[in-house]
């Protein structure tokens, strides 16, 4: 977006996380918080993007990309003083800038779009992105007049008792006209109960001034959710899970039961794919068409699973590729392995793929037959329509030949099937 530029405040210490991490780097469905609001902003294409770090900002920039210029806050004085720091970056520059809070991961991109788009529209020096909420404790209160005009923007912890029942709040992000931000910047005095510089209070300075000041309102309250707390932490997860599962859903994806499953974002699954009860799928997994997958079931990072699969109850699965047509119905574990299209995995079977230092592969070949409770140790290459007996150890590099049917500890080849 041309005229654009968007600073990104996070430089405070997140005291209310009581954690040894900076707060933008707690992760929600495993994606760091500050890198929702980031690629929102890339999404949108500004000009240039600014971010703000103080508190531990070597670890936060260690996540960035060449294109955030870092500007670091050294002491913490405030949302004011923060976005004055990075004043000796737009000299000069006369278009809008867009100031973002690292702490709300469940904006939505197309929110921000609409506020741009009301603040070009209505030439305001100002246009702030409000929610109504249930409880609004803790933000800022949108205090407006008779008429309905914003007149202020109130902190928690100065609003008188009729203004804490507001329930209309500041999101914490706002596009400005550049000149008429950076000049009223300096006009924003030190809050004496906080002792910090509040952003918020330049509302009422454009007020004062006669400057347009307009708000935006996002059409979803949870979008507004600023992470402060743990207890905000584990709401901005239930929410983000929930939107991820609806993506799947509205994809072609049967989840039977959203409260309990666990999909990573970046997970690719198949049509008519049913997700049943208590299952967790991770990152960079692949689930083909028409699978069954679970109730109880892990599926690991870099996992591949063709189509037509089963993969049933208490089954993890690691670091693995699955065949199409594949049976893995009960309880096991296949980690490092390798299995071609058609093959039955029995009950309790288990490829150890671990010798205490290095990982290793297994091999199941097309049509093989896992007997239950088989132990198959890595490396190690099960032939074409093999067969393993109940209860068998097949020992490391002791390849079954194709056809071949193995029993017992340490397995022994007992009969060859007819091909
Ligand atoms: C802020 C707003 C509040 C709004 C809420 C929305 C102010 C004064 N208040 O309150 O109106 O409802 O967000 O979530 O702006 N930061 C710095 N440097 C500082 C202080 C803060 O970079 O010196 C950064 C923080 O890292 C954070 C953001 O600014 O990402 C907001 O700070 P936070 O302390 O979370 O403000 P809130 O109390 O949530
Ligand atoms: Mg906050």
């Amino acid at each position: 977006m041309s005229n654009l530029r968007a600073i990104i405040l996070a430089a405070g210490k997140g005291i209310r996380m009581q954690s040894d991490r900076p707060k933008v780097l707690h992760p929600v469905c495993s994606k760091p918080i500050i890198q929702y609001v980031l690629d929102i902003v890339q999404d949108l294409g500004v000009q240039h993007i600014y971010m703000v770090l103080g508190h531990k900002s070597r670890e936060i920039r260690n996540i960035l990309g060449k294109e955030v210029t870092v500007v670091i806050q050294k002491k913490l004085l405030g949302t004011a003083d923060a976005v004055k720091i990075t004043t000796a970056h737009f000299r000069n520059y006369q278009g809008n800038v867009l100031i973002l809070c690292g702490d709300t991961p469940l904006l939505n991109q197309e929110t921000i779009r609409e506020l741009i788009k009301k603040h070009k529209k209505t030439k305001a020096v100002c246009t702030f992105l409000t929610a109504v909420v249930g409880t609004p404790k803790g933000y800022g209160r949108v205090v407006r007049d008779e008429s309905g005009a914003v007149t202020a923007i109130r902190e928690d912890r100065d609003a008188k008792a009729e203004e804490k029942n507001i329930q209309e709040i500041n999101v914490g992000v706002y596009c400005f006209k550049g000149s008429d931000l950076f000049t009223s910047l300096q006009e924003i005095k030190i809050n004496p109960r906080k002792k910090e510089y509040y952003l918020t209070d330049i509302i009422q300075i454009f007020i004062g001034k006669g400057l347009r000041v307009e708000t935006a309102l996002a059409e979803d309250p949870q979008e507004a959710l600023g992470v402060n707390t743990r207890v905000d932490l584990a709401l901005a997860e239930s929410v983000m899970r929930r939107r991820i599962l609806k993506d799947f859903m509205l994809n072609g994806v049967t989840i039977m039961d959203p409260e309990t499953t666990y999909i990573h974002a970046d997970a690719k699954i198949g049509r008519d794919t049913t997700i049943r009860p208590f299952t967790v799928i991770e990152n960079n997994v692949r689930i083909g068409n028409r699978c069954l997958i679970g109730p109880f079931c892990r599926i690991r990072p870099d996992t591949r699973i063709g189509n037509n699969v089963e993969v049933g109850n208490f089954t993890e699965v690691s670091r693995s590729r699955v065949g199409d047509h594949c049976f893995v119905k009960h309880f096991g574990f296949l980690g490092d392995a390798l299995l071609g299209k058609r093959v039955n995995i029995g009950a309790g079977v288990v490829t150890a793929n671990f010798d205490g230092k290095k990982k290793h592969v297994t091999e199941i070949s097309d049509d093989a037959f896992i007997g239950s409770d088989s132990i198959l140790v890595a490396p190690l290459r099960i032939g074409r329509a093999a067969v393993t007996g109940a209860g068998c150890v097949v020992p490391g590099k002791r390849n079954v030949p194709d056809y071949a049917v193995v029993a017992g500890v340490p397995a022994r080849l007992i009969a060859r099937r007819k091909k």
